[in-house]
């Protein structure tokens, strides 16, 4: 059901498996608990379910997942990067969750359905072939289980008052992101024609952030990370650098605030 990390396709992370991202996603989980608890809620499974979260990364949700199954269930934390599954069981140990394990590699999509949940959050973002992966989670899901994901789309990213560098700078990031920054608006769409899937929902949330936020200099924060890409892409250093420290001035003034991606959650049943 899995494949092993070497010879899967599609599995390099561009944001990397810094020491800063493990802390990232690991706040970001914090900040999107509530939403995914609420997503966990509308599902019902059978008693001793199993379920997977893909590119659970650090954590993902399989905390959330390992009390949904509860002590009788089982919960599979997959990911292809092995600094991220070294952190997932880390994070497994330090929360002592006794029913969840670790797989390293990708979903293969040709073994048997083995899941009555199969979720990811943040990961067909990243991907450029989410088609593929939304296949191999209805693949691996049992008939009747629940496929969930959870994706941003970019278009509620706003910041107001609007400023310049910040639509540029949007739009330059959007183009050097390894997936599509609007897969949220594909989602229920995804889930029916790649996954299979009857019975589909979905929901959505935002937030706002103000200059004491950390989430305010997200966007610069992934300036700084792509900060290659973007000079393949033909903007010199010293244009990069002016963009940055203009918006970074913008976004420091206690009157700017920033409206969040639109977190889009959506699931459906495999039939
Ligand atoms: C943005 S992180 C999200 C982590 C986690 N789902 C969360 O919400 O905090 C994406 C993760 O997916 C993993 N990944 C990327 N492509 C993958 C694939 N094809 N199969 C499994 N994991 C993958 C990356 O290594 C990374 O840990």
């Amino acid at each position: 059901m899995t494949r092993s990390a070497p010879e899967s396709h599609n599995a390099t992370y561009l944001l990397g498996s810094s020491t800063a991202e493990h802390r990232r996603l690991l706040a970001q989980g914090d900040l999107l608990r509530d939403v995914a608890r609420q997503l966990l809620n509308r599902l019902p499974l059978p008693d001793q379910a199993r379920a997977i979260d893909v590119g659970c990364g650090p954590l993902g949700i399989l905390d959330l997942l390992s009390d949904k199954v509860g002590p009788h269930g089982t919960v599979v934390g997959l990911d292809s990067d092995e600094q991220m599954v070294t952190w997932a069981r880390q994070s497994i140990t330090r929360l002592r969750l006794a029913n969840v394990t670790t797989t390293l590699g990708t979903l293969s999509g040709d073994g048997e359905p083995a899941y009555d949940l199969t979720h990811c959050r943040l990961l067909l973002i990243n991907s450029p072939d989410p088609e593929a992966i939304v296949t191999s989670m209805a693949a691996a899901t049992r008939p009747g289980g629940w496929i969930a994901v959870q994706e941003y789309d970019w278009a509620t990213w706003h910041c107001d008052p609007p400023h310049p560098a910040w639509g540029t700078l949007k739009t330059l990031l959007a183009s050097a992101f390894g997936g599509d920054v609007h897969i949220g608006a594909r989602l229920p769409s995804l889930l029916r024609d790649a996954g299979g899937c009857q019975d589909v929902h979905t929901t959505a949330h935002t937030f706002y952030w103000r200059a004491v936020d950390p989430y305010q200099r997200l966007l610069l924060h992934f300036a700084s990370l792509f900060g290659e890409r973007l000079h393949a892409r033909g903007i010199g250093p010293h244009t990069l650098a002016t963009l940055t420290r203009e918006l970074g001035d913008h976004l420091a003034r206690p009157t700017t605030i920033v409206r969040e991606s639109l977190l889009v959650q959506a699931w459906g049943r495999k039939p």
